[in-house]
């Protein structure tokens, strides 16, 4: 009797956590070598009276040892079946993969910010435009050859309807909803008929600036774009403004900013010159002015369009325009960590 409850407290102790324990259990309580079996074998030894409770109990002990066995032969099995499932807790991680923000796009981001610093507010509109934003208004006259200058994608049964030329349409809108002063920069994206090379496409990006108020020189411009090529490029950054001609700007001129690839040595990308054009700009004509009823007597301003495919290249040292557009995740994974 003493036996079998040092025994049972034995089984009841035993710990099974694996299979090896298991195995360990069955051979010590189970098996044909187990005390509880020789205990059965030598039940004709234990005297008359005590047998009957001594066989009763042995036999107890052994459906317990049996009923832990099992009981713990299926914990496990579960368990391993749990682990070779799907749901296995120790697998590493899938790789999250982020996207990124397009280079034109972080360069648009970054061209609109630094005018946002100094006071501009960004401002949006039609990409399906009419003449009159485009063309009349900016002082292009009808038949005019200036027209020319820009090949226009028409729409068949509306040819007062095209796609937009340049952001400069939205410099028009402005006027037309806002009193001076104004000081807007309007980023977007413009067409033209063009044949597509490595330096030109048929769709692109601009930002346009204008900023109308009193007394507003041509001087305050050329300090306005020095700061912002240099907040652009860097500190050190040289430009150079040349005399040109765009019929809504009187003067007008284009902004070079030294060649950035060669250091202004001269490259294929500077046409060995040491400068690339970044920019047009200059003084809203009079007639533009009138065209929005503003009043071209008490108010002046200047205006600006930056290419911003051509910054992206000087920027990212990019000898193809094409790469922009193509969408080959090989180039466009290389500015991840500019976006975030
Ligand atoms: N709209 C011109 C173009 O597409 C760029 C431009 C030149 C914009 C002079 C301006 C400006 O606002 O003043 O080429």
């Amino acid at each position: 009797m003493k036996n079998i409850e040092d025994l049972r407290n034995e089984i009841q102790q035993f710990k099974i956590s694996n299979a090896e324990e298991l195995e360990q259990f069955r051979v010590n309580f189970l098996s044909k070598k187990s005390e509880i079996q020789a205990m059965l074998a030598n039940i004709k030894n234990v005297v008359a009276e005590q047998r009957r409770t001594f066989g009763q109990q042995v036999n107890e002990l052994k459906q317990m040892a049996q009923q832990m066995f099992e009981e713990n032969k299926q914990k496990l099995e579960n368990s391993v079946v749990y682990t070779q499932s799907e749901t296995d807790l120790t697998r590493p991680a899938a790789a999250v993969e982020t996207g990124s923000l397009h280079p034109i796009s972080l360069v648009m981001n970054e061209v609109c910010s630094i005018f946002e610093n100094i006071g501009f507010t960004v401002v949006d509109g039609p990409e399906v435009e009419d003449d009159w934003h485009v063309f009349s208004a900016l002082n292009f006259p009808e038949e005019h050859p200036a027209r020319d200058m820009q090949d226009t994608f028409f729409i068949d049964v509306r040819p007062d309807i095209v796609l937009r030329t340049h952001t400069s349409s939205l410099q028009v809108r402005a006027m037309e909803k806002q009193k001076p002063p104004i000081r807007v920069i309007c980023p977007g994206r413009v067409f033209r008929n063009e044949v597509i090379t490595s330096r030109s496409h048929c769709i692109f990006h601009q930002v346009e600036g204008l900023y109308i108020a009193e007394k507003v020189s041509f001087a305050d411009m050329k300090q306005t774009l020095l700061y912002f090529a240099r907040k652009m490029f860097g500190e050190e950054t040289k430009i150079r403004l040349r005399p040109s001609y765009f019929p809504f700007t009187e003067p007008s001129a284009e902004m070079d900013i030294e060649c950035k690839i060669c250091g202004g040595k001269g490259c294929s990308v500077c046409k060995h010159s040491g400068w690339v054009e970044v920019l047009g700009c200059g003084m809203v004509d009079p007639n533009v002015l009138e065209n929005c009823n503003i009043d071209s007597k008490k108010y002046t301003g200047y205006a600006f369009g930056i290419g911003i495919e051509r910054m992206t290249m000087l920027k990212y040292k990019t000898n193809d325009i094409r790469l922009f557009f193509e969408n080959d995740i090989r180039f466009l994974q290389q500015f991840q960590s500019a976006s975030f």
